[in-house]
């Protein structure tokens, strides 16, 4: 499969051919869900971050910024030493949906488009957030404001879905300071369970990304807001909520500085059965003092089977959202700094067993047991077709998410028919032509999920208000 027809088709990024065998197997680690990486602990010296990272079987990324692509000292850099990257702003809120149900991507698609042409994986910042929200969000509360987070959690997950390595689905949800306490925001306001329905509600838009809860000043294991990212993923664990990993944002300073606890930070985390990324890594200072720190930082993370990636935020110095601090690899030149050299030995040094990459780290996506019957059983001699709902719901709205299956013949065509309670309706949906928003709605196939061989599944999606449905579908094939 070339780029364009695998982006065409929506399939992840690592069913692109990648330029290089290290790119290649560093991509496989990272989304083949039940492969194990097998490196030699002779790995050879590898010469760039991502090569060596990729020996380790791990990635190495950096922040991408869209308008930076025609700059070509930093195109040369990202192609040369990342096997990652992560859009700096283009796939924020207010970036995304700058008006409510009108989605832009053209930004975003530029670094995704040339990612996937260089063989690197794509880690998407962020879905949920209470800041960069466009104007009409900000001005949104309750139910409507929960509504509008899901189908925005909904929307860019599916856009993007089989394209992106690791979502950080929320950002920043914990307040600073020794509370614990989640942070105020209009999307705090909207209940405590807001966090778990953007969850629910990625996986079910991309079943095959990793979800991960991001955040900052979150590095020291002493700190309360840790314990308080540490007990929320606990919890979910506890209860099956979807996630797969946490970030670390890892933006250190003098007023923040790296912690000698890091290490036990990553591996506690770890020990709750998720990744731990280092999603936004940047150190200020400079010379041997911040090279040092950056190979500590390297260091630990390979000591964490579970550590499976790092990403700088940004490239060179003059590119960070902190440049006066030159926190990065890079001088504003483009040249590399001692934190590159520190860093780069710390990847080819390192020696410990590299990660493996469990299926999911959490079970299907359906939360509540899914409160329909069981698929309608198929017409004698097995052929046409069954479909089941699961629902994910709150007060006043729901997302669900359909499996159509063919019987024992293949099927090109399929009609589902849904029964809503009084009071409810659709409001969008996603792989299929709805006829109607109330009452008994019809869901077709489109163009491309018609056909469904024997004994296999499509999958379409719908949002509404009010209650979800709670009958039995029919399924018609043709
Ligand atoms: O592009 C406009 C430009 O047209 C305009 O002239 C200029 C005037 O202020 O603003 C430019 O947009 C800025 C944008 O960065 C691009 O440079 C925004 O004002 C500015 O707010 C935005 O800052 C970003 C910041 O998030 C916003 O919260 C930083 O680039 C970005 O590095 C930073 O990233 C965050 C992560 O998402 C989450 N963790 C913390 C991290 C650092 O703050």
């Amino acid at each position: 499969m070339n780029n364009a027809s695998a982006r065409a088709s929506g399939r992840p990024a690592t069913r692109l051919r990648p330029r290089n065998a290290l790119v290649s197997a560093a991509v496989g680690l990272a989304l083949v869900a039940t492969s194990v990486v097998v490196v030699s602990s002779t790995a050879s010296a590898a010469t760039t971050l991502g090569a060596s990272a990729a020996e380790r079987g791990r990635y190495f990324g950096a922040a991408v910024a869209a308008n930076k692509l025609s700059d070509s000292t930093y195109v040369g850099i990202l192609n040369r030493e990342f096997n990652s990257v992560t859009p700096e702003n283009e796939m924020k809120l207010d970036a995304t949906e700058p008006q409510q149900g009108v989605f832009n991507f053209t930004n975003a698609d530029r670094i995704v488009n040339h990612a996937i042409a260089q063989g690197q994986t794509v880690r998407g910042h962020t879905l949920a957030w209470h800041s960069q929200q466009p104007g009409w969000m900000q001005n949104l509360s309750g139910t409507a404001l929960r509504s509008a987070m899901l189908n925005h959690v909904t929307q860019v997950a599916t856009y993007y879905r089989g394209k992106i390595h690791s979502w950080d689905v929320v950002n920043e949800a914990f307040a600073d300071g020794s509370s614990g306490a989640r942070r105020d925001s209009n999307l705090q306001r909207t209940g405590n369970d807001w966090i778990e329905a953007a969850f629910r509600a990625a996986r079910a838009a991309d079943p095959g990304a990793k979800l991960c809860y991001n955040d900052y000043n979150t590095d020291d294991w002493s700190h309360a807001k840790t314990q308080a990212v540490y007990d929320l993923v606990r919890d979910f664990r506890s209860r099956g909520v979807p996630i797969d990993c946490v970030g670390l944002q890892s933006h250190f300073n003098p007023n923040s500085p790296y912690p000698s606890n890091y290490r036990t930070t990553l591996s506690s985390f770890a020990a709750l059965g998720v990744d731990v990324q280092i999603t936004e890594l940047d150190i200020e200072g400079s010379g041997t003092a911040q090279a040092e720190t950056y190979r500590r930082v390297v260091t630990d993370c390979l000591a964490v089977s579970r550590c499976t990636g790092i990403t700088v935020w940004g490239i060179r110095d003059s590119d960070s959202w902190r440049s006066g601090g030159t926190p990065l690899l890079f001088d504003a030149s483009g040249n590399k700094k001692p934190a590159y050299n520190a860093t780069l030995e710390a990847l080819n040094g390192g020696t410990t067993p590299p990660p493996t990459t469990p299926p999911p780290t959490t079970p299907p996506p359906t939360t509540p047991p899914p409160t329909t019957p069981p698929p309608t059983t198929p017409p004698p001699g097995g052929a046409g077709c069954t479909a089941s709902v699961s629902l994910n719901s709150w007060n006043g709205g729901f997302v669900a998410t359909v499996r159509v299956t063919a019987g024992s013949s293949r099927i090109n065509g399929w009609a589902v028919s849904i029964g809503l309670p009084s009071g409810s309706a659709v409001t969008n949906s996603w792989n299929t032509q709805a006829s109607g928003t109330s009452g008994n709605v019809t869901f077709r196939n489109v163009s491309y999920n018609g056909a469904v061989a024997a004994g296999t599944s499509t999958e379409f999606g719908f949002q509404g208000t009010g209650a979800g449905p709670s009958g039995t579908p029919t399924c018609t094939a043709s």
